[in-house]
């Protein structure tokens, strides 16, 4: 279903290019990726960083399953594991690189927006002074009227989501300097959000007559419903933070 994705978050080629460059730079013995899905910027990283060795953590067993495969084929399996495990639950750490990319409700019961500052704080533990985090995270470009709410996902409210600056804000109270700041474009976001409705469109497509046929697209127009209830309005920045 995700064959159309390199990532499973809006990130374009040429974005993960610079990203994986500037984590590379500080020469990570040691890479941990939270809710990594199947991890293909750690994959990037430990590509791009011969004598580095990474932990992908998750609870999807097909994407754990994907990345293996893909560490296999690129020669990377033997720097590069996968755990099946509740990011909350991992005790593995601390790594000289963390990522975090869209993943941070996954570090506990806190709701939106407080799982954010319990995220951060988490991963700040994570990492010793000067080791990096890229923390990938939802905030709202503008403020979403109730109009523009009605038009997302099921009880979607206001203070979901922060801006950036207070994102921001809060990056440097959980103890981080911020390297780089940058946000999702609207091509990133019509690439990741197109390529993943794509995938959900091919199968019942080439499956017409499959009892699950009707309920693969019906989860396909609500997705597409509620992306273009947030386009423009959700953005999903990139934070590079130094751990200080
Ligand atoms: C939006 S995806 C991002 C995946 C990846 N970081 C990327 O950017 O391609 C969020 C990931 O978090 C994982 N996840 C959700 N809850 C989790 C939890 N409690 N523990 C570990 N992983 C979790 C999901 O399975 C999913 O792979």
């Amino acid at each position: 279903m995700h064959a159309w994705l390199d990532f499973n978050s809006p990130l374009s080629p040429a974005r993960s290019a610079a990203m994986v460059e500037r984590l590379a730079r500080g020469n990570p013995r040691t890479v941990v990726d939270l809710g990594c899905g199947w991890g293909e910027l750690m994959l990037r990283l430990l590509a791009a960083v011969p004598d580095a060795v990474g932990t992908g953590v998750d609870i999807n067993v097909e994407h754990l399953a994907t990345g293996r495969a893909n560490a296999a084929s690129r020669g990377l399996a033997d720097r590069a594991s996968f755990v099946e495990e509740p990011v909350a639950d991992f005790s593995g750490g601390p790594g000289d690189v963390v990522l975090c990319v869209g993943s941070s409700h996954a570090f506990g019961d806190a709701k939106p927006p407080a799982h954010t500052a319990v995220a951060l704080r988490a991963l700040r533990g994570m990492v010793g002074t000067g080791g990096r985090v890229l923390f990938g995270e939802g905030f709202w470009q503008r403020p979403p009227s109730g109009d523009d709410l009605a038009r997302m996902w099921p009880g979607a409210s206001a203070d979901e989501h922060m801006d950036l600056t207070a994102l921001v804000d809060l990056a440097t109270s959980a103890g981080f300097r911020p390297l780089w700041i940058e946000a999702a474009t609207l091509d990133e976001w019509e690439q990741f959000e197109s390529g993943y409705l794509a995938g959900k469109e091919e199968w019942p497509a080439s499956h017409r007559d499959h009892p699950e046929a009707e309920e693969v697209r019906a989860s396909a127009d609500a997705h597409r419903s509620m992306w273009l209830g947030y386009r423009g309005i959700l953005g999903f920045a990139y934070l590079t933070l130094v751990a200080c």
